[in-house]
């Protein structure tokens, strides 16, 4: 086979116009449709490469949905920077397992680089260590995994000894309107609904020490509190500062889901909101969203390095590492085999720089704010959020319910990407700016066509 006709090439050709497709943005075709396509019969003899792959374009690109275009606002999702996806392209050619250091040195150096480089744009304690996972639901695990050994260890227990049973009761505070995969993390981890404490949040999401303070006088034993760094409509920021003394106080442990929220602090104009965020014992942040990196990259950051180990690590008598070994990927991430996620997550902080980081938080920040100042000249529709972020919350002023006709609207005939949510009790149109490529022109295009929808569907 010539070099050109390898899958390689193609995919490589195809991925520099997959773009310029008629239906960027919308799905175009249902299920039932994309099972046709999908769920052939498995063939006895294997097929030629070229021919698998335009197989699969035909069959996925009907149920492909445009993040990666700039019209896309519905959810905080990132654009898969072109530099970083071919960083993992290599990384797939290069087919490491970032297991141990020995399995890959190269995979496990570029961790090295990435965790000093985060820790570092992100201004947080540098003697933290940083699993590099699959997102932020993961970097939940596994901060609140080493969380979970700590406090239990504080109480003179070893979990990694004895596991739960017989453990003390571990109490988890967090706002009622904290992200869910909090909770879904939280359930792995062997912590039901019960031992959770909601706090009652305020019109933005965000919990009042002064409950927590209360909440947490109430109980005694082992605590975790989970605060928000950027809560997921709102874009809002807890009060940290008071939110890790009061935590400290009952020896408690601090995370932070920062998932897209944290890099704030990459940016000069919304650093300010993240105070005292460097007083937690551990964060969660996405990769792909904000960074842009190709699906999937989270990062677990832990301040207590050795908790982090304690939690993750394995061992084994085949795995033989040397004392001169760099970082074992594993000892910060669950999984033993696992995709080489430093490599690019190395290029994209390289190819950004601190500059191009800042750069891209406080464009989209500008440009929420800028939409919201347009979204709430059209009569009858009011932001329902303070921007402080990247989030703006649209409201309809009377018949609240008239926001999911003009989400449809806009979804047929404006050639953007929106979604609705279910926001303290009415619907919302909720926009996300975050996609890589999204210019203020962008935002002046959704404006002016949420006020031709709008118009429309009022009078219906
Ligand atoms: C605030 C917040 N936390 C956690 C998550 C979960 O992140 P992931 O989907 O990367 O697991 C998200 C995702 O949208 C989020 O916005």
């Amino acid at each position: 086979m010539s070099k050109d006709a390898s899958p390689l090439a193609k995919a490589a050709r195809y991925g520099q116009t997959f773009r310029d497709r008629p239906h960027p943005l919308h799905p175009t075709e249902t299920a039932a449709q994309l099972r046709e396509r999908f769920c052939t019969p498995l063939p006895k003899q294997g097929l030629p490469e070229g021919e698998v792959l335009d197989a699969l374009i035909d069959a996925a690109e009907p149920g492909l949905v445009g993040n990666t275009d700039p019209n896309f606002f519905a959810w905080v999702m990132g654009g898969s920077d072109p530099l970083g996806v071919a960083a993992d392209w290599l990384t797939s050619v290069w087919g490491q397992n970032a297991g141990i250091y020995q399995t890959s040195p190269a995979a496990a150096i570029a961790e090295e680089a990435v965790e000093a480089w985060l820790l570092e744009l992100l201004d947080l304690p540098r003697e933290s260590s940083v699993g590099l996972v699959t997102g932020a639901t993961m970097a939940a695990f596994t901060a609140l995994a080493a969380a979970r050994t700590e406090v239990l260890a504080r109480a003179g227990h070893d979990f990694e000894a004895d596991g739960l049973q017989g453990a003390p009761l571990v109490r988890v505070f967090m706002s009622d309107e904290a992200h869910v995969t909090n909770k879904t993390a939280l359930r792995h981890l062997g912590f039901g609904a019960s031992s959770i404490v909601h706090l009652p949040s305020d019109e933005a999401g965000l919990m009042d020490p002064y409950y927590l303070a209360k909440a947490m006088e109430r109980h005694s034993g082992p605590k975790i509190v989970v605060a928000q760094a950027g809560q997921i409509n709102s874009g809002g920021f807890e009060g940290f500062a008071e939110i890790c003394r009061i935590a400290q106080g009952h020896n408690a442990w601090v995370h932070v889901d920062g998932a897209f929220g944290l890099w704030a602090r990459a940016a000069s104009e919304t650093r300010a909101q993240t105070h005292g965020v460097e007083m937690a014992d551990s964060w969660s942040v996405d990769g792909h969203k904000w960074l842009q990196i190709p699906y999937d990259s989270g990062f677990a950051i832990v301040r207590h390095a050795d908790a982090h180990r304690r939690a993750m690590s394995i061992t084994a008598n085949y795995l033989n590492e040397d004392p001169e070994d760099g970082r074992s990927p594993t000892s910060y991430a669950p999984g033993l085999s696992r995709r080489a996620r430093g490599f690019a997550a190395w290029a994209i902080l390289q190819g950004l720089g601190r500059d191009g980081v800042a750069e891209i938080v406080s464009r989209h920040c500008a440009i929420a704010r800028h939409l919201g100042a347009r979204i709430n000249g059209i009569e009858g529709l009011e932001v329902l959020n303070k921007i402080g972020l990247n989030q703006v919350l649209v409201g309809a002023s009377e018949e609240p319910e008239r926001i999911i006709a003009l989400a449809d609207h806009l979804n047929a005939h404006a050639g953007v990407f929106v979604k609705t949510a279910a926001w303290k009790g009415r619907p919302v149109l909720r926009l996300s700016v975050i996609s890589r490529e999204t210019e203020i022109a962008h935002a002046d295009h959704l404006a002016d066509a949420i006020a031709a929808s709008w118009r429309i569907v009022r009078d219906q």
